[in-house]
């Protein structure tokens, strides 16, 4: 088989120039606003009847499976699930090979009430201390109504250890939604980036709580086996004075965990992990985040945390894009973008994923801290040392699509386009990573922008090590 192996090396180096010389080209270009007009599927919830919310047989029997990385560095899981009847088993049981279970743990159990919704039982489960890039089986339930699954921990924290994410937002349970789904779970993604907005249950009467239920089965196919790290959106806040309900973010934070804790964090609204050789530092749009609140004063610490030696990848996830030029949502991520930018550029941050906006867009580098009140200078100006800011509120929900982009196109967006998809992004080692939105052309998944990103820390360093080493030889040479 090595001859396979050469021609898939082969084919991975001839793509890496291909694609490098459309990003270099395409760089100092005019961006593009895609003329692929979608063919409109209703942006209707899915009827709660539908198969593809079925509940799982047997009494009682566990639903709405989820995991996610619950500490720092990807050695423990939290396994999530709800029971609607009772309590019932509190437990999972793990191990190396299917069907053979030698340990087990224990959690908490909790519900809520949310107006005149009563939730299930909501289990959250932690099992830590796992190997790194192992394959674990867990079961859940009961009697007739137990469960089996399996998940695969990351590899152990190394600056060349390639890994393969998906980043999906806005996603909601209408058939797009769904196509959405079927299309990330062809790709090689390992887990989800989630930008915000989960199940748009807010939308219903009395923010329907059994539209948070449907969504949990909806999604159960990938959440069940792999991680998804959780970004609250705006449709996660819930306050509902009118209905007597004033706790933000009550039912989000009732069913999705985050490891906050492990990083120092106060709020499961922003927190940070490492993975595999990604460190990624999600943030709340909808959290205060003025100097010296608490999400302020963590993310100064959280970025002195950060080792590019060893987490080559910074990734920074929100819910409401600081760059976008739609005229859904436009400008509300100014207030995040004056108060983070600063850090964003300093840190060398290399990727910016948000959601809210339900259409795709990426921009070129850009930054805007030069804003001077005195001398005009208050535009994003083209900027080497900047991330890339990327929209993927695109998931399918039941608002549909924000289809109209200011014109002109302005100078940082380089590629924009109204219609639903969903992004991988494959680290291949601590300098390049090849990145894909893949279009939801119907029933078919479509790469439409693909791209290598160069790290911003060791892309750096490699090319200030090449000029030193030149002006060394020409030196010799003058010598
Ligand atoms: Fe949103």
């Amino acid at each position: 088989m090595a001859w396979a192996t050469d021609l898939w090396v082969l084919h991975m180096q001839l793509m890496f120039i291909v694609l490098s010389i459309l990003y270099c080209a395409g760089f100092a270009s005019p961006g593009i606003t895609s003329s692929f007009v979608r063919s409109q599927w209703p942006s209707v919830d899915i009827p709660l009847d539908n198969e593809v919310f079925a509940i799982p047989k047997g009494y009682n029997a566990p639903q709405q499976v989820h995991i996610t990385q619950d500490d720092y560095d990807g050695k423990a899981v939290i396994i999530s699930w709800v029971t609607m009847e009772e309590p019932g088993f509190n437990e999972v049981s793990y191990g190396l090979s299917e069907h053979h279970y030698d340990s087990s743990s224990y959690r908490e159990v909790n519900n809520y009430t949310f107006y005149n919704y009563k939730s299930g039982f909501i289990h959250h489960c932690l099992i830590d201390g796992l190997l790194y890039d192992t394959k674990y089986y867990y079961k859940i339930g009961s009697g007739d109504s137990v469960r089996e699954f399996s998940f695969k921990t990351p590899p152990k924290i190394d600056p060349d250890t390639p890994y393969v994410f998906g980043i999906i937002g806005d996603l909601g349970q209408t058939y797009n939604s769904l196509s959405t789904l079927e299309h990330y779970m062809q790709s090689e993604g390992q887990a989800v980036l989630f930008v915000g907005d989960l199940s748009y249950a807010d939308k219903c009467e009395y923010n329907d709580g059994n539209r948070w239920d449907s969504w949990g089965r909806l999604v159960e196919n990938t959440t069940a086996y792999q991680p998804w790290i959780w970004t609250a959106g705006n449709h996660e806040i819930e306050y509902q004075p009118e209905l007597e309900e004033t706790d933000s973010f009550k039912p989000y934070l009732h069913r999705y965990t985050t490891p906050f804790k492990a990083c120092g964090s106060s709020s499961s609204l922003w927190y940070g992990i490492r993975r595999a050789s990604a460190h990624i530092i999600v943030l709340s749009s909808y959290s205060s985040f003025v100097k010296y609140s608490a999400q302020w004063k963590w993310l100064e610490a959280e970025f002195e945390r950060v080792d590019r030696e060893k987490t080559p990848w910074l990734i920074v996830l929100m819910h409401a894009p600081l760059y976008n030029s739609n005229k859904a949502h436009y400008m509300e991520g100014e207030s995040m973008r004056s108060a983070f930018e600063a850090w964003f550029i300093r840190y060398k941050v290399d990727l910016v994923f948000a959601g809210h906006v339900h259409a795709y867009e990426r921009s070129y580098r850009i930054s805007n801290i030069q804003y001077n009140i005195t001398n005009d200078s208050c535009g994003p100006v083209q900027d080497e040392t900047a991330p890339v800011y990327i929209t993927v509120g695109d998931g399918g929900n039941k608002e549909g699509l924000a289809s109209t982009f200011l014109n002109p196109q302005p100078d940082y967006s380089a590629f924009r386009e109204s219609s639903y998809g969903h992004s991988t992004l494959e680290l291949k080692n601590r300098t390049h990573a090849l990145y894909h939105w893949n279009r939801n052309d119907d029933g078919k998944r479509v790469p439409t922008d693909s791209i290598v990103f160069f790290n911003q820390y060791w892309t750096g360093i490699s090319i200030r090590r090449k000029l030193k080493k030149q002006h060394s030889n020409n030196r010799t040479m003058d010598i």
